[in-house]
């Protein structure tokens, strides 16, 4: 068993570590799956897998991914798109084939279950992911796993809660205009990988970090069902874990 908590000086260092933590999985397993994460948090995080990729320590010919969630609705092709946001900032700078986003186009809620077996039913295909990267939301939130995710979940439709909504509300142009739905991998589907990194960072995750990591272990606060994991690391910088 495994439970690391990681503090980083500041946000290029811990961006730094948590890509040498990925590096090593992929160097150790050339056909790892990874389970990979948006949001601002991992930003740095890519950047760094990219270089390591252009300068020729890395190689992920072999490599599968799987992110954890897409806004519902939501076109692939729409720059407010999960799909699009990967492709940005890792996927169009490295050899990642083959790599998959929760489909946030499907129509009816029939098929949106369908699509949601088969991300569940191709993850599995692959032989279940190895490390899972994972931020927090100010909800407590893990993927978009919101206060009342259960810890059986599985990948399916989801409603947002407002804090959530407003926190994309910037880079929507406005509260109007962000999704209130997604799809997301469910807490159970995350519990499953094999290895849990999950990074903070900045005052504003201070006291949710505090909560998830040292109250209880609840569906209130989802990230807190990371601590049940055998493997989970928590990468923090200074800031994000001042209050622990
Ligand atoms: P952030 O989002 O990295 O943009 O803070 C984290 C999350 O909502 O999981």
């Amino acid at each position: 068993m495994t439970s690391m908590v990681i503090v980083a000086p500041d946000y290029t260092q811990l961006c730094e570590l948590v890509a040498q933590q990925i590096s090593a999985r992929v160097q150790a397993k050339p056909n790892a799956v990874l389970g990979l994460a948006t949001g601002a948090t991992p930003l740095g995080v890519y950047t760094r897998l990219v270089q390591r990729f252009q300068n020729g320590t890395l190689d992920f010919s072999g490599v599968t991914c799987f992110n954890l969630d897409e806004y519902y609705p939501m076109s692939a092709t729409s720059p407010h798109s999960y799909h699009s946001f990967m492709q940005e900032h890792l996927f169009r700078h490295v050899n990642c084939r083959p790599w998959f986003v929760p489909d946030g186009q499907a129509g009816s809620d029939a098929q949106v279950a369908e699509t949601c077996r088969e991300y569940e039913a191709q993850i599995a295909a692959s032989g279940g992911i190895d490390l899972q990267l994972l931020g927090i939301g100010r909800t407590g939130h893990i993927g978009f796993n919101e206060p009342g995710s259960p810890p059986e979940s599985r990948t399916r439709l989801v409603s947002l809660a407002p804090q959530t909504r407003e926190d994309a509300a910037e880079s929507f142009g406005g509260l109007a205009h962000v999704p209130h739905q997604a799809v997301s991998m469910g807490i159970g589907t995350i519990l499953e990988a094999r290895e849990i990194v999950l990074m903070a960072s900045g005052t504003a995750k201070a006291e949710i970090v505090r909560a998830a990591w040292t109250g209880s272990v609840t569906e209130r606060l989802p990230a807190s069902w990371v601590r049940t994991h055998r493997n989970i690391h928590l990468y923090l910088d200074t800031d994000a874990a001042s209050l622990l």
